[in-house]
């Protein structure tokens, strides 16, 4: 799985997942502990509470006076010397006596000062301990304290036990929490994945339109962006169509009027208008050569959605241009291109082409070379190079206008050029011409 990228949706529900999972078990860690930890302690004080009334019980007299108990307390751990677990059965004018496990320091009597259970939280033989004690008076009226203790590290060290275990399982259930969460990211945006890939081959020129089933949440999205699609790539070929049928209508207007024109400049007293009016009408053709061409390159063809296979676009090409120059010899250098598709128009790339190779071959003096490059960044280069004349620099930017032409010796319009920079403009390719040793070189960019 894909990092989740800065201001992704993924992201998000990622953050929001991790807080929940969060802030839930941490809720459920602490409440747990709390109650464990009461839970602990009362029943330690229950059974503590037990122990210092089994101690009453098992309390007695011996006839000599001293204290003695009748048998040992039931809970082996009074006897185990420092083990936490204490008891002590004092009286004013006897022998006090002791638990085997208190083999140094001693309980406070005074816990024990009511026949009524008493218990705090008191220094013992081997740390804080929870003590309980209760008096009972004696043959001679005196007082027998009875006092029982247990350290209160026992208590923590069950309570440290059980929070370390519960703190380990709940770490597993949070990571397991986050796993199944992240699986729910996927699942959830999975169409929105298909999605984004369904654009990514739109631009690729792969696809027409947005394929595949949505989620209700996403479908009327997909829906709209087709239909925007289409009404978009229709608006384009219908103006096209309308821009050549506009040209063409004015073709035979035009006719007439040069014709005139060129009868008044034949006149000597209207030579001067006639020459106006024929300059004007040479603009005007131009113009209407110029748009009937780009409404030819690719009227009623799609906008978006079509790839040129590489080399074979340039194939058929070059066997026309070959025909067209006889004597100049077109070679074709495919580089690491073979079978490289380019997300652009197959139709409009071939005019962009055939006007480059058309201007080389006319002015190469023996050889015309078109070469494909494709780098790892996904750049699509074609370079076309001749062994011609070249462009003076200072013509170099000028030549792209339209009508412009250096050489009237050599036939042509002036298009050719102004058509294709629109062309690579449509196609989102940079159109370079640069001069090298000999000759030109026409650079075509196709960059991802
Ligand atoms: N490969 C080239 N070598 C030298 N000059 C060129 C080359 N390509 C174009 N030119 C110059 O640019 C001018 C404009 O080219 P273009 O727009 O194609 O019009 P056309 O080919 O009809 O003359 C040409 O007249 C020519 O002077
Ligand atoms: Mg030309």
């Amino acid at each position: 799985m894909r990092p989740p990228l800065p201001g992704s949706l993924r992201l998000r529900f990622l953050l929001a997942i991790t807080l929940w999972v969060v802030l839930g078990v941490g809720a459920i860690w602490f409440s747990a502990v709390g109650i464990f930890r009461t839970h602990v302690e009362r029943s330690y004080h229950e059974e503590l509470e037990v122990h210092v009334r089994e101690l009453g019980r098992l309390t007695a007299l011996a006839p000599d006076g001293r204290i003695v108990l009748t048998r040992p307390l039931s809970d082996p751990r009074y006897e185990e010397p420092l083990s936490g677990f204490y008891w002590q059965v004092t009286a004013d004018g006897r022998a006090p006596l002791k638990s085997g496990s208190m083999t140094r320091g001693s309980l406070d009597e005074h816990i024990a000062h009511s026949p009524e259970i008493l218990h705090t939280l008191d220094n013992g033989p081997t740390g804080p301990a929870i003590t309980y004690g209760f008096t009972r008076t004696g043959p001679r009226g005196e007082d027998i304290h009875f006092v029982i203790a247990t350290d209160q590290r026992e208590l923590d060290r069950l309570v440290n036990s059980f929070t370390r275990d519960l703190t380990l399982w709940l770490v597993g259930l949070g990571a397991l929490l986050l796993a199944t969460g992240l699986a729910i990211i996927g699942f959830g945006l999975h169409p929105l994945d298909r999605l984004s890939r369904a654009i990514g081959r739109l631009r690729q020129g792969e696809a027409v339109e947005l394929e595949g089933r949505y989620p209700v949440e996403i479908a009327p999205l997909a829906a709209d962006l087709n239909a925007y699609i289409r009404q978009n790539s229709d608006m384009i070929a219908r103006a096209r169509v309308q821009a050549g049928n506009l040209a063409h209508s004015l073709r035979t207007p035009l006719a007439i009027i040069t014709d005139e024109a060129e009868r008044l400049a034949e006149r000597p007293d209207s030579a001067a208008a006639g020459q106006v009016l024929l300059d004007q009408a040479g603009a005007m053709e131009q113009q209407i050569e110029y748009q009937l061409a780009r409404a030819r390159s690719s009227a009623g063809q799609p906008a978006s959605g079509r790839t040129t296979r590489l080399p074979d676009v340039a194939l058929p090409i070059l066997k026309a241009m070959e025909r067209l120059h006889p004597g100049k010899h077109f070679r074709l250098a495919v580089g690491g291109c073979s079978g490289t598709a380019l997300p652009v128009d197959p139709v409009d790339y071939a005019e962009l082409l055939s006007i480059l190779l058309d201007n080389a071959g006319k002015w190469a003096s023996a050889e015309v070379v078109l070469a494909f490059t494709c780098a790892a960044d996904g750049a699509i280069t074609a370079t076309i190079s001749d062994d011609g004349p070249g462009i003076p620099a200072p013509e170099l930017a000028r030549v792209f206008d339209l009508g412009v032409r250096l050489d009237p010796a050599v036939p042509g319009s002036g298009l050719g050029l102004a058509i294709a920079r629109d062309l690579a403009a449509t196609l989102g390719l940079r159109l370079d011409l640069t001069n090298r040793a000999q000759g030109l070189m026409a650079e075509v960019r196709f960059t991802p």
